[in-house]
């Protein structure tokens, strides 16, 4: 998944734009962006929206976030839009690996009683101090969980910070902190590493240059807040014909070589890890094994 769009869960009119917007995934949110009094009334449409589009060719995947363990609100979050099939549900405020089991046993107990399976949870892992210290136990947690996203929104604010961003507009140090360990911590876990939203929806500029320091560091995809980042982050993320004739060439090396350790390709050394590398952009590209 390049590209996450978040949608507000209680807006009928939203969900239909980003229906149409080439996002990899929706993440309908019934959290933040709806009110304590709109919550029921976002359930409702979110449930009716993927009962709408369940079967629908061509879509994007349909994740719902949902309210986080804390608040008393997720299981009638779940009760609800369980029954509708969501593919994935987004767990805000994650504090590391039990967080996540804790959500997966939730989300079991409603696949048994609808004869369903497999849903799988992405958890936002930085929103506050505690999460970033639990970065490190999200390895074998639940083989639900596909990705950890990263957040400095919400982190700034249980820091008490008065902003996230230095004068300049770079992330201050302790964002930079969560987002390197993000990263660390999915790899360690086998997951997918996936960049946060960009708030300022008018500058593509800066959001293009974001996306492309997050590839470069092994982000995979991110997450969007309006239908105009979708496709910067779509092209961001996915491999240029280049990189995917490279791969195909260090792996054809290799396949050349059977049994070699180390292979040179137009005059560079290549071993192991430029195999793993190349094999894991082919298959974001669609063409690994
Ligand atoms: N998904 C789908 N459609 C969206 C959208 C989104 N995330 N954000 C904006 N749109 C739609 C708007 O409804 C508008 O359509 P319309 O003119 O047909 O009504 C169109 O895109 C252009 O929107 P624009 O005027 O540029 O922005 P806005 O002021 O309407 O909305 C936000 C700005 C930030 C409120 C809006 O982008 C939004 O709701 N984002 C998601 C917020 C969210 O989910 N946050 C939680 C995670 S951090
Ligand atoms: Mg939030």
């Amino acid at each position: 998944m390049r590209s996450l769009l978040f949608v507000p869960g209680d807006s009928v009119r939203k969900l239909e734009k980003a229906l149409a917007s080439q996002a990899d995934a929706l993440l309908i949110d019934l959290e933040d962006s709806v009110s304590l009094g709109a919550k029921d009334e976002a359930r409702a449409i979110t449930a009716a929206f993927l009962q709408e589009h369940v079967t629908s060719h061509g879509r994007p995947r349909l994740f719902v976030r949902v309210n986080g363990l804390q608040t008393g609100l997720i299981d009638a979050d779940l009760d609800r839009i369980m029954p509708a099939v969501p593919d994935g549900v987004v767990l805000p405020k994650a504090v590391g690996g039990t967080d996540v089991a804790q959500l997966a046993a939730r989300l079991s107990m409603r696949e048994e009683g609808a004869g369903l399976a497999g849903t799988r949870i992405l958890a936002i892992a930085t929103e506050n101090a505690a999460g970033v210290f639990a970065l490190g136990t999200f390895a074998g947690c639940s083989d639900r969980l596909v990705g950890l996203a990263w957040g400095g929104e919400d982190l700034s604010a249980d820091i008490g910070a008065a902003s996230n961003r230095t004068d300049s507009g770079a992330y201050a140090d302790p964002y930079l902190l969560a987002r390197t360990l993000t990263l660390l911590g999915a790899a360690s876990a086998g997951v997918a590493a996936i960049d946060a939203v960009y708030t300022n929806f008018r500058d593509m500029q800066g959001l293009d240059a974001e996306c492309r320091e997050a590839r470069r560091d092994g982000f995979v995809g991110k997450m969007a807040i309006h239908p105009a980042q979708v496709p910067i982050i779509n092209a961001a993320f996915a491999p240029t014909p280049e990189e995917i004739a490279r791969a195909r060439a260090v792996v054809a090396a290799f396949a050349d070589n059977p049994g070699a350790g180390v292979v040179g390709v137009d005059g560079e050394m290549l071993d192991r890890p430029h195999l793993l590398r190349a094999e894991r952009l082919l298959a974001r590209a669609g063409e690994g094994n």
